[in-house]
């Protein structure tokens, strides 16, 4: 586990040793707002302007897949006013932003139980996945009504379906066929999830996909983050021993 501790000021990342799939807890767009004055729909979309320049960083960095917990399962629990904010802003990152982003050959897709989402914006998800299916750089993957719970709940229905039908028996169920009924099936599992804000919780996030990876509690808050606070995040990352439970 990887406490924020003071970095040197001079960074310098093994350019060998970019970790392939880095996902992200986004917190504190609530406290930033707050500590502007400012209604918490203002912080979310401060989040998702920084989601915007962390993609092209990772890009840059040669990351190959950044997962990022935008809505959870729980999410749905706050003011039906912030609930509105978050889908509206989604809304139009779908509908403009995000399609800029085929220029730079990212791709895109969304992990999480989408049905639950409004028709338009369920439309638009399979059009932008659609449209960025062939294109190989980073894949960005958006936790959208997304719980770790829920899609381990949801691949073990897929499984049993499988079974029923004749297709799969009992016996023949290893760790792989499992991940490959999650939502991140043929993702690699993250090495590195960092969670902005300072709280220090996993709060439902890929429960199956991390359990080798690193974790990086940052102090910073999402608005906030920046190129310097991911390439602090991945300069500690490469600094960790990974053991895999062998010595
Ligand atoms: C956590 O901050 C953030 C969220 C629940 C929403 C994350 C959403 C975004 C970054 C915008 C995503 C937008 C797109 C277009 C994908 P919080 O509200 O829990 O902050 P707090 O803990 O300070 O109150």
């Amino acid at each position: 586990m990887l406490f924020q501790q003071k970095a040197p000021q001079n960074i310098t990342l093994d350019p060998e040793r970019i970790p392939t799939h880095i996902a992200i807890i986004m917190d504190g767009n609530g406290r930033w707002a707050k500590k502007r004055l400012l209604p918490r729909k203002a912080g979310h979309k401060a989040g998702a302007d920084a989601l915007e320049r962390i993609i092209k960083d990772c890009q840059q960095l040669g990351v190959k897949h950044l997962t990022v917990y935008a809505f959870s399962t729980e999410n749905w629990k706050r003011s039906q006013e912030e609930v509105d904010a978050i889908m509206d802003l989604l809304r139009q990152y779908l509908k403009n932003y995000f399609k800029k982003f085929l220029d730079d050959n990212i791709r895109m897709d969304v992990i999480g139980e989408i049905h639950r989402l409004d028709q338009d914006i369920q439309d638009s998800i399979r059009e932008i996945e659609e449209l960025s299916k062939t294109k190989d750089g980073l894949s960005v993957h958006i936790a959208l009504n997304y719980g770790g719970r829920d899609e381990i709940r949801r691949a073990v229905c897929k499984i049993a379906k499988e079974i029923e039908d004749g297709n799969l028996t009992a016996t023949s169920i290893t760790e792989d066929v499992i991940s490959m009924h999650l939502d991140t099936a043929n993702v690699p599992d993250p090495e590195l999830v960092i969670r902005t804000s300072g709280e220090e919780r996993i709060s439902n996030f890929l429960l199956w996909q991390i359990a080798y990876s690193e974790f990086c509690f940052m102090d910073t808050l999402w608005p906030d983050f920046d190129r310097a606070c991911l390439e602090e995040a991945i300069y500690y990352y490469q600094n960790r021993e990974r053991r895999f439970g062998g010595r």
